[in-house]
This record gives structure tokens, C-alpha cells and sequence, in this order.
């Protein structure tokens, strides 16, 4: 990353931590999350993320990894207002369990969630009427595997719905060099980015965080 962003990170942090409003039971989930190694969003993506979700129109949404329910607590508490519900899918039996107590801890009753691969488990979600589809789908799993999270879930997204992925520049590995070790991953990642800028919705891709992407169903 350029050491400019690094630094517009860094600043970025630091004033969400400053300005934001977040009640003290959340913050020491968050730094319990942290500490236990539990890959959760940045502060500037989930900032961002709550931004997106509150233009008003996101009802349904469906979260691709779940953890141990940090975004999931986020997205649900925001999409209430619209009488929204979050669909979240986690491989990880523990993560699973945790997510659920988490969800139960803060009061958030508004989630369905699914423990599972999303590979097998996107394929299960049935949807029959049109107002019923997701309005945001938020990708925050294995990266390898994005293309075909897209594959099954686009069916699923209402028109002008958004797509919100994580992780695309995967560290950094996108456009710099990269340990050996990260090859598929890096290459199936740059095949699904041109992959998004070709087809004809609206697709940008933006240097913080990790990396994030934003595609809107035309
Ligand atoms: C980055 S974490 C998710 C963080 C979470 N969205 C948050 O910010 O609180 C990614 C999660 O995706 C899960 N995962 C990885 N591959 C998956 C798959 N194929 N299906 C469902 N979950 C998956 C992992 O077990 C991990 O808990």
C-alpha cells in the first residue's frame, strides 16, 4: 500500500475511534474479537458499511462469513428500521455457536443464521417474491471462492441491490509480488476483479481497508 494510504488509514482510525458512537458493551466485544484473533471488518469498512446501509432502501441482506457475529450485530441493528432481516452463513461450528450467544447478548433478533458452506448453502436460500430478495450482499469469506459466491447469489439480489465484497486487494498481493503460497487465491482474485469491472453493472473498487468492491445490479 502506498505510504500515503497508509497514513490516511491511520487518520482515518484514529477519528472513527474519536467521533464514533458506539456503546461500551459493543467496543469490548470488538476488542475481545481482537484480541482472540477473530478476523472481524476494519473500523473504516464497517464506517463505511453502515453509511451504505443507511440509504434507507436496504431491507433484506445476506453476510457471507459470519465470525463470531461482529458485522452481523452492525448490519441487523441498521436494516431494523426497515423491518429487515440479515441472513448469515458460517463454516466454522464454534464461530457458529458464538455468533448465535453474541447475537442473543445484543438483542438482535432480526438474523437468520445459517452454519454451513456458503458454497452449498447460498444454493438452499429460496426466495419467492421479488420484496423478499436481498437489497446487500456483503462477501467476507474465503477470498478463493468469491466468483462462485457470486455465481449463486446474484439471482438473489434485487435490482440496484449491492453487492459489498471484502479483502479484493487481498494485502496488497493483487498488484504487488506475492509468497508463493497465496497463487491460486491472488490469480482466482484478479480473475474475479476484471471479472466485475467487465460485466455491465456499476463496479468500483476502493484502497482502503483491505481492499473493498461495491457492484450495483443495474
Ligand atoms: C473475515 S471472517 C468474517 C468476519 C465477519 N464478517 C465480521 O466482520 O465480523 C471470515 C469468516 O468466513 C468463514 N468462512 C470461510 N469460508 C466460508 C464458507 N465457504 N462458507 C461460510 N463461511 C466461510 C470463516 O470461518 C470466517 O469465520
Amino acid at each position: 500500500m502506498l505510504e500515503e494510504l497508509i497514513n490516511a488509514n491511520k487518520y482515518l482510525t484514529e477519528n472513527i475511534k474519536k467521533y464514533r458512537k458506539t456503546a461500551p458493551l459493543f467496543e469490548e466485544f470488538e476488542k475481545e474479537t481482537i484480541e482472540n484473533n477473530i478476523p472481524i471488518i476494519s473500523y473504516e469498512v464497517a464506517e463505511y458499511l453502515k453509511f451504505i446501509l443507511r440509504n434507507g432502501k436496504i431491507k433484506n441482506v445476506l453476510e457471507i462469513g459470519t465470525a463470531v457475529g461482529y458485522s452481523g450485530i452492525i448490519i441487523a441493528n441498521e436494516i431494523k428500521k426497515n423491518n429487515g432481516i440479515l441472513y448469515t452463513i458460517e463454516i466454522n461450528e464454534d464461530r457458529y455457536k458464538d455468533a448465535i450467544s453474541n447475537f442473543k447478548k445484543f438483542n438482535v433478533d432480526n438474523v437468520t443464521a445459517i452454519y454451513g458452506d456458503a458454497l452449498e448453502e447460498i444454493k438452499k436460500i429460496k426466495i419467492e417474491k421479488t420484496e423478499n430478495k436481498f437489497d446487500l450482499i456483503f462477501f467476507d469469506a474465503s477470498k478463493s471462492h468469491y466468483m462462485e459466491f457470486f455465481n449463486d447469489s446474484y439471482e438473489l439480489l434485487n435490482k440496484n441491490g449491492i453487492i459489498f465484497i471484502d479483502n479484493l486487494l487481498f494485502r496488497g498481493y493483487i498488484y504487488n509480488d506475492y509468497p508463493r503460497r497465496f497463487k491460486t487465491i491472488v490469480e482466482r482474485l484478479k480473475k474475479f476483479i476484471t471479472y466485475l469491472y467487465e460485466i455491465e453493472d456499476d463496479f468500483v473498487l476502493l484502497p482502503f481497508g483491505d481492499g473493498v468492491g461495491i457492484l450495483r445490479k443495474k
